[in-house]
């Protein structure tokens, strides 16, 4: 049966800003997240420690970490695809961080510059520190439902990347669909497999929204048993390294089709959609929320 609460995990100001082409004001990405913080969402991505060369967008993540009002019961969580972003991470008081491999060589290589296996000894390396350091990682596997440069990928594989992961101490799994292009039945397929390797309450689902199939996907996997949902203010969003990653799902679409189902998320959907108005105001974006467009008064 379906959970009967939703942990969601915010990533717009991460997997959303990352992707804008006018790098974002710092001042912006700062209000937003503030923003964020006072709606009851449990966790925001505020940004990531990667290079500024491959990743200009993210750039300004000790200014951001130091310039927001923290909420003592919100996690602030940044991505570190190595030591060196892990140091920084902490360094910046990050709450948490998550590691980011794939299921698909070729975009592994693309994104981060290496094989998964070379990934993986990475992020030993991150969770080895992260332990000392008393902080907790999360993993993400992209791809799970197709790469841009591979096309389709096996539920076997994404189940390998995500056990070896959860294995070197990941908390969290999060199953990306980078590209948008999974169904219902294929998450249905993918959620069986992974689950025999990794445990169901430590699953997510990362859904981008470029098929428009992401809240049937998240509806099926939620109804697979998984409980944990990431998804992006205003449908902001992308991968800089995955063309036509546009969009992840919007919080404010998945909160309403949470609140329908009765299922419980603490997040106020009048103070989140006043989130994304903002967030959308700012950069000059129609928001990519179906709820906001159908409730916006002006
Ligand atoms: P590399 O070039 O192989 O790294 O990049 P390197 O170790 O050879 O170092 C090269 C330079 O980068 C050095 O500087 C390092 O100091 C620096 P230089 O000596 O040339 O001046 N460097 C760093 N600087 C800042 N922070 C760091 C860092 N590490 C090295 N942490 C690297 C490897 C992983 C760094 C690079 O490929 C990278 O930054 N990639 C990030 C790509 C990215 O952020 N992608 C988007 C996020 S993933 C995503 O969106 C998918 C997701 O949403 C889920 C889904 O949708 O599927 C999570
Ligand atoms: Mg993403």
């Amino acid at each position: 049966g379906l959970p009967t609460f939703v942990k969601i995990v915010e990533v717009g100001p991460r997997d959303g800003l990352q992707n804008e082409k006018n790098i974002v004001p710092t001042s912006v990405k700062v209000e937003f997240i503030n923003k964020l913080s006072e709606t009851g969402l449990p966790v925001i991505e505020v940004s990531s420690f990667v290079s500024p060369k491959w990743v200009p967008q993210m750039s300004d993540h000790n200014e951001v970490f130091a310039a927001i009002k923290r909420k003592p019961d919100v996690v602030y969580s940044a991505l570190t695809p190595n030591v060196k972003g892990l140091e920084s991470a902490l360094e910046a008081k990050a709450s948490e961080v998550a590691i980011f491999g794939a299921a698909s060589e070729s975009f592994s290589k693309k994104n981060i510059n290496c094989s998964i296996e070379e990934s993986l000894s990475r992020f030993q390396a991150v969770l080895i520190r992260a332990k000392e350091a008393n902080i907790r990682v999360r993993g993400y596997v992209s791809c799970v439902l197709g790469c841009p440069y591979e096309g389709s990928i096996k539920p076997e594989k994404v189940a390998e990347v995500a056990r070896k992961m959860y294995e070197l101490g990941c908390y969290e799994i999060s199953l990306g669909d980078t590209i948008g292009i999974g169904t219902p039945l294929a998450m249905r397929q993918l959620i069986s497999v992974v689950s025999k390797e990794v445990p169901l309450d430590r699953l997510a689902v990362h859904c981008h929204d470029t098929y428009g199939q992401a809240l049937a996907n998240i509806f099926a996997a939620l109804q697979m048993g998984v409980s944990v949902v990431d998804s992006s203010a205003a449908g902001l969003g992308g991968c800089p390294y995955a063309k036509g990653a546009s969009g992840n799902v919007s919080t404010e679409d998945v909160v309403y089709m949470l609140n329908g189902l009765n299922i419980k998320t603490g997040v106020d959907i009048h103070k989140l959609l006043e989130a994304g108005q903002y967030i959308s105001n700012a950069i000059g974006r129609k928001t990519g929320s179906k709820v906001a467009q159908a409730t916006h008064s002006s």
